[in-house]
């Protein structure tokens, strides 16, 4: 490294959320919603004409903010916020200059050339920076796990894949992705509490609220003046909420759900921002069964749909049967959705009965469970600490001279 750069930047990207930090740290600095506030300009109507990044502001309701994502596929699609949340990264959180800093970066095994493209030419050309590598998420969390060579069960926001990694590179014909993840737990939820007659208001809405017992109606009173909040805000203020529900309240069941075993569960206890509380008994297991038992699922996202386990099971199908023992020996468990309560315990009991003679082990970071959401982050913060990587990336000089066709070589 030449003496006027500093440490590497991490950036871990993904479709819930962008974690960013400075190499050799053990977390990320930075873990910033990647749903922002946009007021669209009164122009067109449609061109935003200022972001709103902070989370403290884009929960604050306001006069005609959307809210937007720059993600749509668990790729980037619109580069203007993309690029505001970067430039909010870099100078409001970071406090750092993009020209100091090597940066490493996150991209899903399935992104497009174009797009590797235009980001690589986005941080080179706007930011300025001195060099770059982009590295697949399944291969960071790879490393993140100290192993080359792993199968990566992904569940985060968009999808749930299967990643076979052989020493530090992705098998591309073996990636599988189902849209049964976080976002469709997310979606399945707010049908269950509309089923249940639990209508979702938001803190925003209420000006005060009374106890009420278990069950009861909830007593509140709205807020007498309120902003002229967009459905789109609206919606995601909704889909806070309901994180914090699945957080909460979710189980997945130990073993395929039925009615009577549900019934001996415990139940849990939620209430509500408006004060309806109530008890949650066998609906917390049985929302989310779909993750595993497609059957139990009334309209699926798509026809790509798999339950989690024949993510894996197909995955392995598709690669060299040479490698198939070193696979299933080291399967490693990542992502936000693969934190609901009981996900990985459900996991290991279809797998021992799906692969009857085969040794299989999955690995789930139990103790830590954050680390399966931020383990792709660590796994890039420790390689990009290690001396190597500055031959890794790609130089200025390369990007100039080469131009974008060094991506490929670089960046496989
Ligand atoms: N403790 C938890 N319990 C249940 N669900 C959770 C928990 N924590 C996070 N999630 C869910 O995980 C999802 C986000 O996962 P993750 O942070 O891995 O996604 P991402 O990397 O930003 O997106 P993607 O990989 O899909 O592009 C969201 O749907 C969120 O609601
Ligand atoms: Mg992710």
């Amino acid at each position: 490294m030449s003496g006027d750069q500093d440490g590497a930047l991490v950036f871990d990207i993904g479709s819930h959320s962008i974690r960013a930090g400075f190499a050799r740290e053990d977390c990320p600095e930075v873990d910033l919603s990647t749903s922002i506030g946009a007021v669209l300009d009164g122009g067109d109507g449609s061109t935003p004409s200022k972001y709103y990044i902070d989370p403290n502001i884009t929960e604050i309701p306001q006069d005609n903010m959307e809210a937007v994502t720059p993600f749509k596929d668990g790729m980037i699609e619109n580069w203007d916020s993309f690029q505001a949340i970067i430039d909010h990264i870099y100078y409001k959180r970071l406090k750092s200059k993009p020209s100091l800093h090597p940066v490493l970066m996150s991209e899903p095994a399935w992104n497009t050339t174009e797009k590797r493209e235009r980001l690589a030419e986005l941080m080179f050309e706007h930011y300025n920076i001195p060099s770059f590598f982009l590295c697949k998420s399944a291969v960071l969390s790879t490393f993140g796990n100290g192993r080359v060579t792993a199968l990566i069960l992904d569940s985060g926001a968009t999808y749930t894949t299967a990643t076979p990694v052989v020493d530090g590179l992705v098998i591309q014909q073996g990636i599988v992705k189902s849209p049964l993840a976080g976002d469709f737990i997310t979606q399945q939820c707010r049908e269950l509490l509309q089923e249940m007659n639990v209508e979702l208001i938001p803190t925003y809405m209420i000006a005060s609220k009374e106890a009420v017992p278990e069950g009861a109606p909830a007593n509140w009173k709205r807020m007498e003046e309120l902003p002229h909040v967009t459905p789109s805000w609206h919606d995601h203020v909704c889909n806070s909420m309901i994180h914090d529900f699945k957080k909460s309240v979710l189980q997945v069941s130990r073993t395929a759900y039925n009615d009577n075993v549900a019934a001996k569960m415990p139940t849990v206890h939620y209430e509500f921002p408006n004060g309806y509380n109530r008890r949650f008994g066998i609906e917390r297991l049985r929302v989310v069964e779909g993750l595993f038992n497609m059957s139990s699922v009334k309209g699926l996202p798509d026809d790509n749909a798999l339950g989690v386990c024949e993510v894996l099971l197909k995955s392995v199908e598709l690669c060299d049967r040479k490698i198939s023992a070193k696979l299933y020996g080291n399967i490693v468990v990542a992502g936000g959705n693969s934190l609901l309560q009981g996900f990985t315990e459900r996991l290991a009991q279809e797998l021992s009965n799906k692969t009857k003679n085969i040794k299989s082990r999955l690995i789930t970071n139990e103790l830590a469970v954050e680390r399966r959401r931020l383990g792709a982050w660590r796994g890039g913060s420790s390689f990009a600490s290690l001396g190597t990587f500055t031959q890794s990336c790609i130089s200025r000089k390369e990007y100039e001279e080469e131009g974008k066709l060094c991506l490929e070589r670089k960046c496989p």
